[in-house]
């Protein structure tokens, strides 16, 4: 579904994003992981247009996304939710989602059509009770609702979910996997998601990549993952790992 060759992204002399292969296949839950500044939020933006990769190549479904803007890249069918939530905060929660349905798809959309969609759309997350609520009244795990259904208003194939569950509580976070596990076996869609919380990407996920410094060090099922060397030096993070690991 979504291929990735040498995908490379440069901020003046720093390689955040360094030569990556990737694969995602329909249907497919991947974990995309690593240790802060790794890379991870940089790849999702050259997925999603929002930067474009200085070599490599990318494509979905066949299609080469280099050099599309993201509002083109989402109409081919991918979304992807934000580190830092980005809501409009003077919209009400079922306007913000709207604004997805009006915008993010081809072809012109009504406005009332739209609201009632996004009206199902915020039952579907959970959120149906305070679709009328403003942005500002609404908890962080209720924002991070309104980022996915938001992204689903877009009618996505593929959601790359940046850090969707960070900061939420274990009850919080038991209940969000769950609503990720729907959007597969209920919408049938393929998820790329970020995330530091292991036991998530440990119960969650068919395929783990892992990043460091940019490089794609490991890529396979999470337990045989989890077991690499490579993995345990990047998570141990000290000065002895990274001089195991050899220069470059
Ligand atoms: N717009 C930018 N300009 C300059 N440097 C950037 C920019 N965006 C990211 N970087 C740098 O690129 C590297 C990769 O950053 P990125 O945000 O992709 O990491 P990450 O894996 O998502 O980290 P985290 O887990 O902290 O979210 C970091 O060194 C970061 O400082
Ligand atoms: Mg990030």
């Amino acid at each position: 579904m979504l291929e990735g060759h040498g995908v490379t992204k440069r901020f003046g002399g720093l390689v955040a994003v360094d030569a990556v292969d990737l694969a995602v296949h329909e249907g497919e839950i991947v974990g995309l992981i690593g240790p802060n500044g790794s890379g991870k939020t940089t790849l999702f933006n050259c997925i999603a247009g929002y930067y474009r990769p200085d070599a490599g190549r990318l494509t979905f479904r066949g299609q080469s996304l280099i050099g599309r803007p993201p509002d083109a890249i989402c109409r081919l069918g991918i979304a992807r939710t934000f580190q830092l939530t980005r809501t409009f905060a003077d919209l009400s929660v079922v306007q913000n989602v709207a604004v997805g349905v009006l915008y993010g798809r081809a072809g012109i959309q009504r406005v009332g059509p739209a609201l009632a969609e996004a009206r199902g759309l915020l039952d579907y997350v959970g959120l149906g009770g305070v679709a009328d609520a403003r942005v500002g009244a609404l908890t962080l795990a209720q924002r991070k609702r309104l980022e996915l259904a938001r992204a689903l208003a877009t009618r996505p194939r593929l959601l790359l979910l940046d850090e969707s569950l960070a900061g939420l509580n274990p009850a919080e976070v038991a209940a969000a996997v769950e609503l990720l596990r729907r959007l597969r076996t209920e919408l049938g869609l393929t998820l790329v998601i970020v995330e530091h919380l292991m036991q998530v990407i440990m119960g969650l996920c068919d395929r783990v990549i892992v990043l460091d410094a940019g490089r794609k060090i490991a890529d396979g099922p999470p337990a045989a993952v989890a077991q690499e060397p490579a993995v345990r030096q990047a998570y141990l993070g000290t000065r002895a790992a990274r001089a195991a690991r050899g220069p470059g």
